[in-house]
């Protein structure tokens, strides 16, 4: 087994695993560990049946299953998420441009997703990229200055406040629904569990700072959002069937990229892990 680097600061492809991820404990502990050196793992050339998809995915914890989206999972399989603009018998298989705009799973609950795995079973010619960002170097890169400033803080993630700007298309949140997705505050500074590096956690639902007055902190998290986006931090996902990513939502960020898709069919399959509290990091003393 070899991990070949896909950019200068993280991802590694995996190379030399059987395509249905049938490895034994041994091997499972190399791409665990791995996983937490790249915080994103690429393998190709994938014949994973759904059982395997799911049974790999869980040797890394629980699984998660997104009860919101249970008509976009696959029948027989409420573990593995369809991301898809395809039709059969009428009926959407999946959930269309989901993962549009720069995110992190979960971000916007008490527990966000520790990780997840997405599954290329049909691509379309061109586009439908995924892009990753390496939320480690945006911490590394911050000016001294900002890291000061975020030292201790957390940002509020907003349902309610982001909806109609995030999904203009749909209908405003009912009152039932902003009861069951509530604001969450979460360290903006956040230590990995296992790697104990900090990086910067951020993602389309955070809205402002708290203890912070409400335009500055949404105009410092527009300043984060736009710094963390600079191509530099990016890795690029171009999909080929068969193509499988096990990122860290702890770590990184992910924006699925549009394609045609009145014209062509894009099908992944994702499985989600359950997460954890996002620790607040304590960082190292910064020189004034
Ligand atoms: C996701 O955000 O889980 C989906 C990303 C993609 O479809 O490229």
């Amino acid at each position: 087994m070899e991990f070949r680097p896909l950019h200068g600061t993280f991802g590694a492809e995996v190379v030399g695993v059987p395509p249905d991820l049938q490895v034994n404990d041994a091997e499972f502990r190399r791409i665990e560990e791995a996983w937490f050196k790249y915080s994103i793992l690429l393998f190709r050339g994938l014949t994973m049946t759904p059982d395997q998809h799911v049974a790999f995915t869980r040797r890394f914890g629980p699984l998660h299953i997104m009860k919101e989206h249970l008509n976009a999972t696959l029948p027989g399989w409420p573990e593995v998420f369809v991301v898809s603009n395809a039709i059969k018998d009428g009926k959407p298989i999946g959930l269309k441009r989901a993962g549009e705009g720069f995110h992190t799973d979960g971000e916007d609950k008490q527990i966000p997703n520790a990780g997840s795995f997405l599954y290329a079973i049909e691509v379309p010619p061109e586009r439908g990229d995924t892009l990753f960002v390496d939320m480690y170097s945006v911490y590394a890169a911050l000016p001294a200055d900002v890291k000061r400033q975020l030292a201790g803080k957390r940002a509020r993630f907003s349902r309610i406040d982001l909806h109609n700007v995030h999904y203009p298309l749909l209908p405003p949140l009912t009152e039932q629904q902003k009861l069951e997705r509530p604001d969450v505050y979460h360290p903006l500074l956040r230590r990995h569990p296992r790697s104990g590096r900090t990086s910067l956690y951020l993602g389309r639902w955070a809205c402002d700072i708290e203890g912070m007055p409400q335009a500055e902190g949404r105009a410092l998290i527009q300043y984060l959002v736009a710094f963390a986006q600079q191509p530099r931090f990016i890795f690029r996902q171009a999909w080929r069937v068969g193509d499988a990513v096990l990122w860290d939502n702890r770590c990184t960020q992910h924006c699925a990229t549009g394609f045609d898709d009145e014209r062509h069919v894009r099908i992944m399959y994702r499985t989600t892990l359950e997460g954890d509290v996002p620790l607040m990091a304590t960082p190292e003393p910064i020189a004034a």
